[in-house]
């Protein structure tokens, strides 16, 4: 079978696309990056546009197959990159002059549905859930992994409250033979959640969930790709990020609160300082979420929100206080510490 044959097969929904064109108006022009290429919704849409011009950038091969489309049909305005998108700096230029970086985090529905990506809970192949770009597999993470530092991957980035007993289960049987495919990862955690409501999500949605962002360091991709898109945004050029569960939005949601105007003031009792340390403006604090229509049409959507800012005049500088906040995330998927381990035992 042709190792893209699923991906036309699945019906591909850009998510909050509406919402993306009204922030950006590209009926006036410019260049606009799109560092979550997928299956190039936002691309498309925004080279309707005559004066437009879209640099892209996806970590993952398959997607070249509909960069490659869009190559040969806008030549001189369309560009395409295989890259993490935290290395955004590596292929485009300041003078550039973007005039919005969009982030659409998570996978496509074409990664979710390919069955060789294991990212399914039915998927009889390897246990893969690589993104592309990628220095370790679930299967190197599963197999290898200590087992405490497991169960804390499993509780911290599934928010999964029985972390513990899942690491146990998938100690136990891995101490027999390694775990090879998804559908055997998703079996070993359902005998863990025995008394899981079956009513509710898949038992082993949130462990697939901690384990892939795990395995793509998905948090440390966020965060450095805030921070290299900052430096490449002029005056007026925004930056627009849609992310789809808690810890992206807690991410995006202090980037944007400690680098912002509407920065809160540390005590309401001290005066209200202007603020020259900010780098965007915003317009409200909140985010903004799919329309009925587009949940109804595409559940995957629901969870969906928007938050963006617009870069300031003030000079870059590097932010120290977002990273630092946001240091926990950044140790925990840093591959160096489990590659000691490995070496150790
Ligand atoms: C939700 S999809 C984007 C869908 C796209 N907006 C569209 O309309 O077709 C997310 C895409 O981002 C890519 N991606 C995720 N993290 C990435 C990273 N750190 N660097 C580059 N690409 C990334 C995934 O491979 C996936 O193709």
């Amino acid at each position: 079978m042709n190792a893209t044959a699923p991906l036309e097969k699945t019906k591909h929904y850009p998510v909050m696309l509406n919402q993306v064109l009204s922030i950006i108006s590209p009926q006036r022009g410019g260049t606009y990056v799109d560092c979550t290429f997928g299956g190039g919704g936002y691309s498309k849409a925004i080279l309707k546009f005559p004066e437009t011009k879209v640099i892209a950038i996806d970590r993952d091969r398959l997607t070249k197959k509909y960069a490659t489309n869009l190559e040969k049909r806008f030549p001189n305005r369309f560009s395409f990159f295989e890259e993490k998108f935290s290395n955004i700096s590596k292929v485009v230029k300041k003078n550039l002059n973007p005039k919005a970086i969009i982030f659409d985090l998570g996978l496509s529905s074409f990664q979710l549905s390919d069955q060789k990506r294991g990212f399914s809970f039915e998927s009889k192949n390897f246990l893969n859930m690589e993104m592309g770009i990628n220095e370790y597999t679930a299967y190197d993470v599963v197999n290898n992994l200590d087992k405490e530092y497991l169960a804390n991957i499993i509780k911290i980035l599934g928010d999964e409250k029985d972390g513990k007993i899942i690491a146990n289960k998938i100690d136990k049987y891995r101490s027999q033979k390694p775990i090879r495919t998804s559908k055997e990862l998703s079996s070993i955690i359902n005998s863990a959640k025995k008394n899981y409501n079956s009513h509710k999500k898949n038992p082993s949605t949130k462990t697939f969930q901690a384990i892939r962002i795990f395995v793509n360091q998905e948090l440390t991709q966020l965060i450095e790709g805030l921070i290299e898109a900052t430096k490449l945004l002029s005056e007026g050029g925004l930056l627009i990020v849609v992310s789809f569960h808690s810890l992206e939005d807690r991410i995006v949601k202090n980037f944007f609160n400690l680098h912002s105007n509407l920065r809160r003031n540390p005590s309401r009792y001290l005066p209200v300082k202007e603020n020259k340390s900010t780098l965007y403006n915003l317009n409200f604090n909140k985010p903004k979420g799919p329309s009925e229509k587009e949940v109804k049409e595409n559940i995957r959507s629901r969870s969906a929100k928007l938050r963006y800012g617009e870069r300031n005049n003030n000079t870059f500088f590097y932010p120290v206080d977002f990273k630092k906040q946001f240091i926990n995330y950044l140790k925990f998927e840093d591959i160096r510490i489990w590659i000691v381990f490995i070496i150790a035992n």
